[in-house]
């Protein structure tokens, strides 16, 4: 007899437990190895970094033998040390100290501090006299990754002196490995990114360098790989056939902060576009990778950046705006203008807001504009990509005109998930069409706690997994690609710098650039 299946009412069952640990692979445990923080001090430090090793932690995904190491140039003992961080903790990884007071402990039983200029060669002595310590009596095996949490000018100096240290190399028994953690920003332009990688080829080889980008930690960018290749109903349609153009819209409220005198030397275009969104974009246009591993990842996304077309220096007004926020209301709060902000220039040219057209020349995506945006102090806080799809060749219903077209968005944030709009009909005796929403919310269906995108890329790079890390020849396509946008802004005859009020969607210029209402794109 035919055994029927039950229908599929498309919901869950009230009590099936919903468990995402087929995402969980628990065999994917770092060798034993010190983390060594360079910059120990700072903001990042305090706000990312050891909440991300705490999480590791509490979850047991670190291994016996694990030291964490602050290196920096303030005056403290290695017990000083632990109690910031432990401020940190409580700050920023919601810890209790009193609930969390054995696994605190156990914690910062193994975190120490090693304090020096980081241009002195001193420092790297006593560091190295430390770590040779953790190895015989903490059993990290000569194990190190070294995370830069440290203003780009300082990188150079951190290589060297690891470099000069010797601790630049991997064990040549194949017995140990030394890692080296760049954060962004990798450059400020092609020559100083092409400077940077020649400088650190010097001294670490290409598979000893992790180029972090915290956007490819997060899990709604990873899950878009998920969702276009562990479902077969998607990838068709993923093509210049259906679809109509992509957007990618990166919306924050908040303003420059505490960070403008990295921000006015950097603007949105180096700040958010270089690597966070043209990251993004890769993910979205390229082929499907033969597998999910650093080597196959890396050589598609660099492909798209290979196929996207250059803007010819001429032709910069025609493909990109930007603009710098005035003084203005986001909800009920009054915001000053970015030139008012303590730290930033008076005639600062840092553009606030930026926005491009790529268009990537191959088979799969001639012809479909990719459209990338963001900006700070916009009026509502949404990260998001949007497929549009094309009309259908022919509408045979009447009142059809106006009916928008399909589309597929992926929420980064907030509300991560992924929603499908498409024309239902209305209810009715008239066939009339409106706009319906399939949604697929992160929240409701996995529950739980998503890890943040630091403890995935730390817990990568202790394994050794650059899946989800930047390779050199992608950063250096990625700054020549925008080099005629960054030189046609940053020139003596460039056209005078617009504004948008905080609390709007950005100058009318990205509108009439585009053709399209940037409001629309970034909520609906
Ligand atoms: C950082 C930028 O890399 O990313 C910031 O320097 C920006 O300017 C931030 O605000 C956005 O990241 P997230 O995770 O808050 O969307």
């Amino acid at each position: 007899m035919l055994s029927v299946p039950p229908p599929n009412l498309g919901g869950r069952e009230a009590n099936a437990p919903l468990t995402n640990s087929f995402l969980i692979d628990n065999d994917r445990l770092p060798d034993p190895c010190a983390l060594v923080i360079l910059g120990a001090t700072g903001d990042l430090t305090r706000r990312k970094l050891v909440p991300a090793v705490w999480q590791l932690f509490q979850q047991g995904r670190l291994p016996e033998g694990f030291v964490l190491v602050g290196v920096a140039r303030s005056i403290l003992t290695s017990a000083q040390f632990r109690d910031d961080m432990k401020a940190a903790l409580l700050e920023f990884a919601g810890v209790d100290a009193a609930a969390d007071a054995d696994r605190l402990d156990r914690f910062f039983a193994g975190v120490h501090y090693v304090q020096g200029e980081l241009d002195d060669s001193g420092t790297y002595s006593r560091l190295t006299e430390l770590l040779r310590q953790c190895e015989a009596e903490g059993g990290t095996r000569g194990n190190h990754c070294f995370y830069c949490s440290v203003p780009p000018q300082v990188y150079r100096l951190i290589v060297e002196q690891l470099g000069a240290a010797g601790r630049n190399r991997d064990g040549d028994d194949g017995h140990h490995w030394v890692r080296i953690v760049i954060e962004k920003p990798f450059g400020r332009d092609l020559a100083s990114a092409r400077e940077l990688n020649r400088h650190i080829h010097k001294v670490f080889d290409e598979h000893q360098i992790y180029r972090i980008d915290h956007y490819l930690g997060k899990e709604t960018v990873q899950n878009i790989l998920v969702f276009r290749l562990a479902n077969s109903i998607f990838e068709p349609l993923w093509n210049r056939r259906y679809i109509d153009h992509v957007q990618i819209t990166a919306a924050e409220t908040v303003g420059v902060e505490h960070r403008a005198e990295y921000y006015d030397r950097s603007g949105a275009l180096r700040d958010m576009i270089q690597n966070h969104l043209l990251q993004v974009l890769c993910i979205i246009a390229m082929e499907p990778p033969s597998a999910f591993d650093a080597e196959s990842v890396r050589v598609e996304k660099l492909k798209v950046l290979k196929s996207v077309r250059p803007i010819a220096s001429g032709e910069v007004d025609r493909f990109a705006a930007r603009a710098q926020y005035s003084s203005g209301k986001i909800g009920a709060t009054r915001c000053d203008g970015y030139l008012e902000e303590e730290g930033v220039s008076a005639n600062s040219q840092a553009e606030t807001f930026a926005a491009l057209e790529f268009t990537v020349d191959n088979w799969r995506w001639q012809g479909v504009p990719f459209y990338v945006r963001t900006g700070k102090r916009m009026a509502t806080r949404a990260s998001a990509i949007t497929l549009q799809f094309k009309q259908p060749p022919h509408l045979i219903f009447q009142n059809s005109a106006g009916v928008n077209p399909s589309k597929l968005t992926v929420r980064l944030q907030p509300e991560e998930g992924i929603a499908l709009s498409f024309s239902g009909k209305i209810p009715g005796q008239e066939v009339k069409l409106g706009s319906v929403d399939m949604d697929f919310c992160y929240a409701d269906a996995f529950g739980g706690r998503h890890p943040e995108a630091y403890e995935t890329l730390l817990l990568d790079c202790l394994l050794g997994d650059a899946t989800l890390f930047a390779s050199s020849d992608w950063i250096e396509k990625s700054w020549e690609l925008l080099m005629p946008v960054l030189e046609a802004w940053g020139g003596t005859s460039a056209s005078a710098m617009p504004t948008y009020p905080a609390g709007s969607w950005g100058p009318p210029q990205a509108d009439q650039l585009f053709d399209r209402d940037w409001r629309q794109w970034a909520t609906s």
